[in-house]
This record gives C-alpha cells, sequence and structure tokens, in this order.
C-alpha cells in the first residue's frame, strides 16, 4: 500500500474488536459482528486514535470487503476461537495477507486437548460451556491448524507463562467491579472452581498466543511486472 508520495504505508487489520490501545499500523481496519460500527469509532475516537481507524461492522467469515494481499499485518485478541478455528477459514484470512505479513492471535485456551471421555468433570457445568469453552483448543491444536494451511510459517504458538494466573486476575476484575456482591459469587462460583481445579490437574484453563507469518509464494495475486 503506497501513499501519494509513493511512501509504503503499513496497514493492518483488527478482527473481533481487538482494539489495540496504540496501533502501530499507518492505518487499521477493524472489523466486529456484534458491536457497531459506531461504538467501536467511539471506542477509538476515546482513545485518540480514530484517525488512523476505520470501523466496520462485518462477519470476518463472509467475504470480507479488501484487496487480496492489502494488509501488513492481522490481528486478534479474544475471538479469534469464536470464528476462526478452521483451516479453511485462516486460509480465507490470509487471502488478504501480503507476502510476509504476519497474522497474530491471542486468546483463552486449554493446556491440552480432550476428548468428550476424558473431559473432567468439573467442567461440565459451566454457563460458558456452549457459547466459549466448547471452542476453546490447547496451543498445539492451534499449531497444527496453521501447519495445515501449508500458507504460513509459525513463529510462535505457545502457552503465555502466566496463562492461568490471567484467569485469576480476570476473576477478580469482574467481582470488584460487582463489588463482589452475593447474586454475583453465586453466579460465578463454577468460574472460580474451574480456576482452583486448574492450579494442580489437566488441562486447565489458560491462555496462549499465535504469530505466523505468510510465506513468500503462497499469494494467489502474483505482483504485476513493469
Ligand atoms: C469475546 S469478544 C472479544 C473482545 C475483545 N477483543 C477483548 O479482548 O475483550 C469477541 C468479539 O468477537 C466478535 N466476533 C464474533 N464472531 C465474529 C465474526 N464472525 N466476525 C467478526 N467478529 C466476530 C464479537 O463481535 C466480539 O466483539
Amino acid at each position: 500500500m503506497a501513499d501519494a508520495q509513493g511512501q509504503r504505508r503499513n496497514a493492518g487489520l483488527e478482527v473481533g474488536n481487538a482494539c489495540l490501545a496504540e496501533p502501530s499500523a499507518d492505518s487499521v481496519v477493524a472489523v466486529d459482528l456484534w458491536i457497531s460500527a459506531t461504538e467501536l469509532g467511539d471506542k477509538f475516537r476515546a482513545r485518540g486514535c480514530h484517525d488512523q481507524i476505520v470501523a466496520l461492522q462485518l462477519d470476518a467469515n463472509r467475504d470480507l470487503p479488501f484487496g487480496e494481499d492489502w494488509f501488513d499485518a492481522i490481528f486478534c485478541m479474544q475471538g479469534f476461537h469464536s470464528f476462526g478455528g478452521s483451516v479453511e477459514f485462516v486460509r480465507y484470512l490470509l487471502l488478504y495477507l501480503r507476502e510476509g505479513g504476519r497474522l497474530c492471535i491471542a486468546g483463552s485456551c486449554f493446556s491440552e486437548e480432550f476428548t468428550p471421555n476424558t473431559l473432567p468433570e468439573v467442567y461440565r457445568w459451566a454457563d460458558d460451556w456452549d457459547t466459549e469453552y466448547s471452542r476453546y483448543h490447547s496451543p498445539p491444536w492451534w499449531r497444527e491448524i496453521f501447519e495445515r494451511c501449508e500458507l504460513v510459517d509459525v513463529l510462535e504458538c505457545s502457552e503465555l507463562e502466566d496463562g492461568l494466573v490471567m484467569w485469576e486476575d480476570e476473576f477478580l476484575y469482574r467481582g470488584e467491579r460487582a463489588s463482589w456482591s452475593g447474586t454475583w459469587l453465586a453466579e460465578h462460583r463454577w468460574l472460580a472452581e474451574h480456576i482452583f481445579y486448574g492450579r494442580d490437574h489437566h488441562p486447565y484453563l489458560t491462555h496462549f498466543i499465535a504469530t505466523v507469518e505468510k510465506r513468500s509464494g503462497t499469494s494467489r495475486r502474483r505482483p504485476s511486472r513493469g
């Protein structure tokens, strides 16, 4: 992507209300399904970065309205598991990333995979089971998705060192916001049980980060000559 002076500019895509505090790209498009472009735009305005970011309300699974190879980087925080956990989707999203560009995702996960037979009983009762847990996967599972795409080199795909502690922090944050009301505690007891269980057992709730780089020679649009 070049500006009027022919200088190369960085273009970034944030998917799923990623909302980086300080976008490092010169221009960023942020797409989210549930949050309106107005609400997302207001968030960027409040952070003082609205002149760098265009907000769009879009389903990332549908035809994204961008040119192929357009973005230098694609970022998704805590949302990819809900819409992107397949080789097909990753291959599709990579259409919009230039060769050498990087896709970085981060979010919640389990430390390892399990089957319905090996799933510990404690996780079977969870308000979050259908909406979130059932889509959580382990870092090795995500690595395999990227490797099976055959379009990227996996630079990192691992559990964060404080992945479990981040769950504890989130619980404390949510509890404080609810003033530790009895109602809130009763409704969220299951989450505390899961976090405590995970301190001594596998699989446990944690977080991961993955960064992959699009290989050269993989774009469908080849650079034009001359
Ligand atoms: C759990 S929220 C994460 C919000 C934020 N990134 C964070 O870390 O707090 C997941 C976000 O993914 C978005 N999302 C879910 N499915 C999507 C899709 N198909 N396309 C684009 N965004 C989607 C939702 O609208 C939601 O804002």
